[in-house]
């Protein structure tokens, strides 16, 4: 009889819904950490030794080092849209196929940015503690005083898949909606949004709320900085929720602090999950510990994702996302 393929062996270095898991071990031999946190690099390393795949969350960097003690490496399949966590280029010289979960988590990260959006606006963290303080005595006319939201302008930085998501939940409020991107949408899209292309010093003046959403990338490391910060209105909320490193924290921090803007909901921080200690005492700021995508359905539906990605590279097949696809036209 002949014998059966080996099953791929595949590291999954955090814990991920059961039925993802389930999917993976019916065509791979799995090793999983059990831990809902991160695999210590030393562990990584000596578990990812003789692996073909790795499945893992961007708190994994994924670098020369590793790749060099992991030569049987094949696909990395990174449970997450964004992968500045990953060397792609690395992987790519190497023969590594790269992966991400683009789209599934589109949505659920949308909403999640108005989330931050709506609760800076109108003060509901403060809300809640001021009345969990027992400060809630008697209805007072002038006690927190938020921001309109509906009819204001909306700046969306980075009109990609979910800048574009964040702008069509704008439409419910009747705002403006001003974009920036290196690449202009085509007008049947700028006709649905309501959206305008704007340079990134207009859309920081006219702004109400600036919503970020652009990839980590060299030319968007600090692109929120002391100078575009000073160009806000004063009246204006900043939201993040796509990488911490795009906004200056301590400029944010002294604009806070100075009241050249009037709030900011992130999150994302520059150093995570370290957050700046001037962040934490401004009642101005919302912070969230990188929750956007956290639905169970699409924690779900990235897990499910990404395990197909990683089945597809070490079955010989296409990866339905791949983000370094020249890798597998040299196979
Ligand atoms: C992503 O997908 O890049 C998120 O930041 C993690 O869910």
């Amino acid at each position: 009889m002949p014998s059966q393929p080996a099953k791929p062996a595949i590291l999954i270095s955090r814990l991920l819904p059961k039925p993802a898991v389930d999917l993976a071990r019916s065509r791979a031999e799995i090793d999983a950490y059990a831990v809902d946190g991160a695999m210590p690099r030393a562990e990584l390393l000596a578990r990812l030794a003789g692996k073909r795949g790795l499945i893992c969350v961007i708190s994994e960097v994924i670098d020369q080092a590793l790749l060099d003690a992991c030569p049987d490496l094949r696909v990395v399949s990174n449970v997450a849209v964004g992968f500045n966590n990953v060397d792609v280029a690395a992987c790519t010289r190497r023969g590594v196929v790269v992966t991400n979960t683009p789209d599934v988590l589109t949505d659920t990260t949308a909403d999640f940015a108005w989330a931050l959006l709506m609760a800076t606006a109108r003060r509901v963290v403060e809300a809640d503690r001021y009345l969990r303080e027992g400060r809630f005595n008697q209805w007072e006319y002038m006690t927190l005083l938020g921001g309109d939201v509906h009819g204001k302008t909306l700046g969306v930085v980075g009109f990609g898949r979910i800048g574009r998501a964040v702008a069509r939940r704008a439409q419910g409020f009747g705002m403006r909606v001003l974009y920036q991107d290196a690449v202009a949408a085509d007008a049947a899209t700028e006709r649905e949004l309501h959206a305008t292309r704007a340079d990134l010093a207009t859309l920081l003046r006219e702004s109400d709320f600036v919503t970020l959403h652009t990839p980590l990338i060299p030319e968007t490391r600090h692109l929120i900085n002391a100078q575009s910060l000073r160009t806000m209105k004063k009246t204006a909320f900043l939201i993040n929720a796509a990488r911490g490193p795009v906004v200056d924290e301590a400029a944010l921090v002294q604009a806070l602090q100075e009241g050249s803007i009037a709030g900011a909901g992130l999150d994302v921080f520059e150093e995570e999950p370290k957050v700046h200690p001037g962040l934490i005492g401004l009642p101005t700021v919302v912070l969230a510990p990188h929750i956007a995508s956290a639905s169970s359905e699409t924690r779900l539906k990235m897990a499910n994702l990404a395990v197909e990605n990683c089945l597809a590279v070490l079955e010989g097949k296409t990866p339905p996302t791949p983000v370094n696809p020249e890798v597998l036209a040299r196979r």
